[in-house]
């Protein structure tokens, strides 16, 4: 029988991505959001690509009543992947009462109800964030947590805690949280893709604009850090491989493949890339102009970070596939199919 997958955060930006791939893998999707920050019509391009529009509930997670009813009516959920969550690492800082409130509660309001109805599987999107600026590169699982830059970084770092512990006493409720490093790109059907609201906080949506014309040029933040270029240094990962490390990572709970019922994993492609590197192979595989200028660091940047992944290549059997290059130009097509350029 078809397993179904309850997708929180299923409009927004990596959920919609991992919708997809999850249809693809033959998975039924049922999506609840609040739509704070993603479009219902998400719905209609995700059928476009799959021919299946995933069955759909405006919730807010961090009701505990509308979350109760939910659970009451949909009785036949295998496993569920949890996306839905604020963000913005400076709105944090300014709003964080409204991160923790959101960002713990959703996430104690599912676990509460995966007790209730004996749902055993999660999958959790946490953050390379937790790591802070790690004293030796690449990171590995066993790399030590460093404490939270943001109010934002903090709730992934104890949302890991909060799963940890409840395993601990809940042995038949299984969590795998998926340690994400820098994600960009679009769908290669340019239907789906990430569009913020107001100016992008994140490099990759500020390029595509910039380079679309809406915003005169982009700031380099810092070229004094201590790398080849000087230019900070991330793991880029396309959106559509980090869906598929969610699929993988559902059929490892599904057929119980699980070691522990508490594991994360670094996903990510393993490859460090400077801010200068992103431009200039945005510039080649596009042929667009990007006007560009150094400006001072951005508080609160970390300097370098990329992933060790050998755990999630031999545990889950997952490796990043697609380049930078392919993936930047799959956000330039997603940003001209939203602008209407040609
Ligand atoms: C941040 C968060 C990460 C979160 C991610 C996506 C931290 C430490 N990192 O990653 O947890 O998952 O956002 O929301 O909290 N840059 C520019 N010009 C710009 C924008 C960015 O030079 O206009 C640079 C930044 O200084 C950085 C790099 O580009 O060096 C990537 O920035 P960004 O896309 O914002 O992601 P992170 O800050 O790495």
């Amino acid at each position: 029988m078809q397993k179904q997958i309850l997708v929180t955060g299923g409009t927004g930006y990596i959920g919609s991505h991992t919708v997809v791939e999850l249809q693809k893998a033959g998975f039924e999707v049922v999506i609840v959001d609040n739509l704070s920050n993603s479009k219902i019509e998400v719905l209609d391009a995700i059928e476009k690509i799959s021919g299946v529009k995933p069955i759909f509930e405006k919730i807010d997670l961090d009701d505990k009543k509308a979350t109760d009813h939910f659970f009451d009516q949909y009785t036949k959920i295998d496993a569920i992947i949890h996306f839905a969550a604020f963000k913005a690492v400076g709105e944090s800082v300014q709003k964080p009462l409204e991160y923790y409130r959101n960002n713990l509660n959703s996430l104690m309001n599912l676990l509460d109800n995966m007790r209730r109805h004996a749902i055993s599987n999660l999958v959790f999107s946490s953050s390379c964030t937790v790591y802070g600026q790690p004293d030796k590169l690449p990171v590995t699982e066993q790399t030590p947590r460093k404490p939270a830059e943001s109010p934002y970084g903090n709730t992934k770092a104890i949302s890991e805690d909060i799963m940890n512990d409840f395993c601990k006493v809940n042995a038949s409720v299984n969590c795998l949280a998926l340690r994400y490093f820098n994600p960009i790109g679009a769908h290669p059907s340019a239907l789906i893709g990430e569009l913020p609201v107001g100016v992008p906080g994140n490099l990759v949506p500020f390029i595509t604009q910039t380079a679309a014309g809406l915003r005169k040029e982009l700031s380099i933040f810092g070229d004094d850090y201590n790398t080849p270029d000087g230019t900070a240094v991330r793991d880029y990962i396309n959106v559509v491989d980090l869906a598929g490390a969610h699929v993988v990572a559902i059929n490892r709970l599904l057929n119980k493949k699980n070691k522990r019922n508490f594991e994360f994993f670094n996903i990510g492609t393993g490859n460090g890339v400077s801010v200068l590197e992103l431009v200039k192979t945005f510039i080649e595989v596009t042929g667009v102009n990007l006007p560009y200028k150094i400006a001072p660091r951005r508080a609160g940047d970390i300097e370098k970070i990329w992933a060790d992944t050998s755990l999630a290549n031999t545990e889950l059997g997952w490796k990043a596939e697609k380049s930078v290059a392919e993936t930047l130009l799959s956000a330039w097509n997603w940003e001209k199919s939203v602008r209407g350029i040609k």
